[in-house]
């Protein structure tokens, strides 16, 4: 029930997958059990969002084969360097309780650190040990994508952002599609931004007999997107899943391209005051 995007290496990714923040402890590991039940076959964590024993012991009781789930997770801002990397990565194994990621992210550039090549190579050789399946980076903005590809000539798989109708982010995620790199978008649904009650939608939702949420979620997809949503609901987990029995025509794609605010991508929480 979810359809796959072929990565630049080949690797097939789900189009829609869960993402975990917030969760953690407990709820974390019902919520990712629940969500793989109800059919979700990407789950998307991270080093920061304090949760990868929580998304490990959720991925174990859910009983699917390891070989039919795809799993990614992120390095976090203090492990940049390229040993720390290395280090990172065998703690994130572990404490997914997993031997294998299908893909690995750094979770921001951290430009001011001046490390997210050496980081990029770290990630390479991951690769080329075949313990990540695709690598790539998330946060990433068109400048720090040229610098790694220019100095590594490996281009990532991913690069995973902020991108919602109110932030379609047009120009990097025109600039992804030439180099054939996916782009994955987090806050897909704009959290806290009203976006679900916006009178377009409502509109476009009663058309198509859907909720706003999914109407969003097909926008994701019909720009060639991976979509992350997160819900700690197992309806509405269902309902972000069910996005694959319609489709949004050129007039209603058009009307939901009036819904950006014009407004700046979430800044990397920990450096906001260094930039
Ligand atoms: P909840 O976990 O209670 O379902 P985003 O993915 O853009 O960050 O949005 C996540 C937020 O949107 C969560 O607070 C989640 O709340 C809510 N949410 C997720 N799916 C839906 C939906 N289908 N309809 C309304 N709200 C949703």
């Amino acid at each position: 029930n979810t359809k796959l995007i072929a990565l630049n290496n080949g690797v097939k990714i789900p189009a829609v997958g869960f993402g975990t923040w917030p969760l953690i402890g407990e709820a974390c590991t019902n919520a990712v059990a629940t969500a793989i039940e109800k059919g979700y076959r990407l789950i998307d964590t991270a080093a920061r969002y304090e949760n990868e024993e929580a998304v490990g012991k959720g991925i174990k009781q859910s009983k699917v084969n390891r070989s039919e789930l795809f799993i990614t997770s992120k390095l976090r801002g203090a492990a940049h360097g390229y040993q720390s990397t290395l280090d990172a990565f065998y703690q994130t194994l572990e404490k997914l309780q997993l031997d294998y990621l299908d893909l690995y992210l750094i979770h921001w550039p951290l430009p001011q650190k001046n490390l997210y090549i050496e980081t990029w190579k770290a990630f390479i050789t991951l690769y080329n040990k075949g313990l990540i399946k695709a690598i790539g980076v998330s946060n990433f903005k068109i400048a720090h994508l040229c610098r790694i590809i220019d100095e590594t000539n490996v281009i990532p798989a991913v690069n995973q952002i902020q991108l919602s109708p109110c932030l379609p982010q047009t120009e990097t995620r025109q600039w992804l599609n030439r180099y054939n790199i996916t782009c994955q978008d987090w806050s897909p649904l704009g959290r806290g931004s009203g976006l679900l009650n916006t009178p377009i939608l409502l509109k476009l939702a009663a058309k198509h007999g859907k909720t706003t949420a999914q109407i969003v979620l097909r926008w994701h997809l019909q720009l060639g997107n991976s979509v992350i949503p997160k819900s700690s609901n197992p309806l509405r987990m269902l309902e972000n899943l069910n996005i694959f029995d319609f489709s949004l025509d050129k007039e209603d794609m058009l009307l939901i391209s009036t819904l950006d605010k014009h407004i700046a991508p979430t800044q990397d929480p920990d450096t906001y005051s260094e930039e």
